[in-house]
């Protein structure tokens, strides 16, 4: 299942998701000439600057949120192109030199066939490179959620609630890539905990990617009720004496070749 976004607002919300990007692309050492696919592309400000450092290749920007596509498509120029597409349904055939992808993979539940259609799109000698969330991720926002599913004015809305994410350990995670066959598998844990400089800020992130899977499934009645119980549980759970909010950001990073 995938979620509609707004592009714009995530554009503006997400510092820490670009810092985290930023700094995987400059460990691509790209030479200028690679076709590169960015999965989960979101607003595409990650790649955009991927497409900078290639100027001689060609970037393929994939997202199945028609809001973040829209706010993507902005920065599209001749190396550079934006499609809606579910990332379970690529079947890109050795098209590209390198795949890329930045907190996203968590949305996608299963990696033994994300690795098979990547080693499919990837050409000989190439690689892969991605960051995504595993085991201890976003600790008091799940607390928070899930209390918040199991208040009685809420508890009928998830009854049949499925948790969209995979956030593997990295011994999992390592167990998958192995059973996948592609070849120099890295696979690393990190810790990216960090502060919210203000509860504003944090609420941004709340609202743009975070309560998506869960207020989608709220009534509108009921959906500004929903938001502020969990905005004012993480301001208590996570705010700081000095204002700061907290929360535990815990990455999975990946490389492989073909
Ligand atoms: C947190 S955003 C990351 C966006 C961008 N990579 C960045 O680092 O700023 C996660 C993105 O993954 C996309 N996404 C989640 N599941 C997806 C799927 N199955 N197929 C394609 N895109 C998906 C969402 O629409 C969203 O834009």
């Amino acid at each position: 299942m995938t979620h509609e976004f707004d592009g714009k607002k995530y554009e503006r919300a997400s510092t820490h998701q670009k810092e985290w990007g930023a700094k995987l692309i400059a460990e691509l050492s790209l030479q200028g000439t690679e076709r590169v696919l960015d999965l989960g592309c979101g607003d595409g400000t990650l790649t955009a600057q991927l497409a900078d450092l290639v100027p001689s290749g060609e970037v393929i920007g994939i997202d199945a949120s028609h809001g973040m596509i829209d706010a993507a498509q902005r920065k599209s120029r001749r190396n550079l192109t934006f499609l809606v597409m579910d990332i379970n349904d690529m079947d890109f055939v050795e098209q590209f030199d390198v795949v890329f992808s930045n907190a996203t993979l968590h949305w996608v539940k299963d990696h033994g066939i994300l690795l098979r259609n990547v080693n499919r799109a990837l050409c000989v000698g190439g690689r892969l490179r991605f960051n995504f969330a595993g085991e201890g991720n976003c600790s008091h926002f799940y607390k928070v959620i899930r209390e918040a599913m199991l208040l009685e004015a809420f508890a009928d809305y998830f009854s049949e609630f499925v948790c969209p994410w995979y956030m593997p350990s990295v011994d999992e995670y390592s167990a998958v890539v192995k059973a996948s066959g592609l070849g120099g598998a890295r696979v690393w844990g990190e810790n990216a905990d960090r502060f919210f400089q203000n509860a504003e800020q944090m609420t941004n992130w709340i609202d743009q990617p975070s309560l998506v899977p869960f207020l989608v499934r709220v009534s509108d009645r009921k959906k500004g009720a929903f938001r502020e119980y969990v905005v004012r549980r993480m301001i208590e759970e996570t705010q700081q004496a000095d204002g700061r909010c907290f929360e535990t950001f815990r990455r999975i990073n990946v490389y492989a070749s073909t």
